[in-house]
């Protein structure tokens, strides 16, 4: 089962931040997922709206300038990234799924997908872009029909996965509250990943491997990597 480190292995480090990354690299997590904002002309790793619980800060993250936030440090401590930073960062040592929180794929996402491919070691498949937003993925598929897309849901719907091979994805991402195993076997029958998040209970990922998901979002990849390697192949 492929283990995804949730904004980085963010039980050992402040989320989203380099620090996050390393310890999920570390841990030899198979991916690392980061949120990202567009911020002027460029994109910011971050997942929440607003700013305080990460930053102690007032206000909303779109109202800042890159360089104010620049100045900021998530839990009093780590720098907020660039998603080129991250990228630098990782250096094409695992995948990234680069989940989109708020999206003008005008802004030249795509830009910075191709320059890591041209500069950090990334091969093009290791680099997934996820959206709840099903719009902005339908939008970059079209721009770029190259592009590994992963469509996100918390809802188990009444036409199971048919949204995502609606989109040309990759992978769909389903809330392991609403995972089901009619719904697994409706995306593999369409050929789709399911990859389902936040999973950070032993129980859970014991029934999640039963169930055939292919892949977990964690917060704590090394725990995920010990329990996966105590359960029969
Ligand atoms: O991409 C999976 C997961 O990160 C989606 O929810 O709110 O943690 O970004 P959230
Ligand atoms: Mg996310």
């Amino acid at each position: 089962m492929f283990i995804v480190a949730h904004r980085g292995a963010s039980f050992e480090a402040p989320e989203n931040t380099l620090a996050a990354f390393s310890r999920a690299l570390d841990a030899q997590a198979d991916g690392i997922e980061i949120d990202v904002f567009p911020i002027q002309d460029d994109w910011i790793v971050f997942h929440d709206r607003y700013l305080q619980r990460l930053t102690a800060n007032p206000g909303r993250l779109l109202d800042c300038s890159l360089a104010e936030l620049k100045q900021m440090k998530v839990f009093s401590q780590q720098r907020i990234p660039t998603l080129s930073e991250a990228l630098e960062f990782i250096n094409g040592r695992c995948t990234v799924n680069v989940e989109l929180k708020g999206a003008d794929i005008a802004r030249g996402l795509t830009k910075h997908l191709r320059h890591a491919i041209a500069n950090y070691n990334f091969q093009p498949e290791q680099l997934i872009v996820s959206s709840f937003n099903h719009h902005w993925l339908r939008q970059l598929k079209q721009d770029h029909p190259e592009q590994r897309i992963g469509a996100l849901t918390t809802a188990c719907p009444l036409t199971y996965a048919r949204f995502a091979s609606e989109l040309d994805a990759y992978s769909v991402h389903i809330d392991v509250d609403f995972v089901t195993p009619e719904f697994v076997a409706d995306a593999h029958a369409r050929g789709l990943l399911v990859w389902v998040f936040t999973v950070d209970e032993p129980d859970d990922i014991r029934d999640l491997k039963a169930m055939g998901v292919d892949g977990i979002f964690t917060n704590h990849p090394r725990l995920a990597r010990n329990i996966l390697e105590q359960l029969p192949v």
